[in-house]
């Protein structure tokens, strides 16, 4: 089976990557949908940035793609043939959002079906890109939830302060 898991990755995160590695284990095929935002929601990386950081991160997974997509997703998942979403949800708070999304997107594609993984815990469940923006915004360490090109990223991002 064919999955996409869709999101913004700004930047990926160990969070977001032990989902990738989960998929790549569970399904023939994932396809990582990195949103392309327009004007209304400016991303803090650009969207080549953020594809060159998933690119260089899930190398080693041979059956996962990267890709990006703007507008809807419903109407990305009909073009690329692929009914199946996939959505991380760390904690409770995180799950009226999903399944307004998932619900969202059923109505404007009847064939989308959300699947949910529960994330890892420990440190997973707290993390977000965010946080991980705000830490390293500050010069704080981010090694334990980014993998290296992600660090080094936003490093040269910070290096004339805030
Ligand atoms: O990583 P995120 O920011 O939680 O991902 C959210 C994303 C990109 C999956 C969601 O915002 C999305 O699918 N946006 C595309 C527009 C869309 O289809 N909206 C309707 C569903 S709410």
């Amino acid at each position: 089976m064919k999955v996409i898991y869709p999101g913004s990755f700004d930047p990926v995160t160990f969070g977001h990557l032990d989902i990738i590695e989960r998929c790549s284990k569970k399904f023939e095929h994932v396809i990582v949908a990195v949103l392309n935002n327009t004007s209304k929601k400016r991303s803090f990386f650009s969207i080549e940035e953020r594809i060159k950081l998933l690119e260089e991160t899930t190398k080693h997974l041979k059956n996962v793609e990267i890709d990006a997509f703007s507008g809807l997703l419903a109407e990305y998942a009909d073009k690329k043939g692929c009914s199946t979403m996939i959505r991380g949800l760390r904690a409770v708070s995180d799950f009226e959002y999903e399944m307004q999304m998932a619900l969202v997107n059923r109505k404007l594609n009847k064939d989308i079906e959300t699947l949910f993984m529960v994330s890892r815990g420990g440190e997973h469940v707290y993390l977000s890109s965010s946080i991980v923006r705000e830490i390293a915004s500050y010069g704080g360490n981010v090694s334990c939830f980014v993998p290296e090109p992600v660090e080094r990223a936003l490093k040269d991002k910070f290096k004339g302060g805030i």
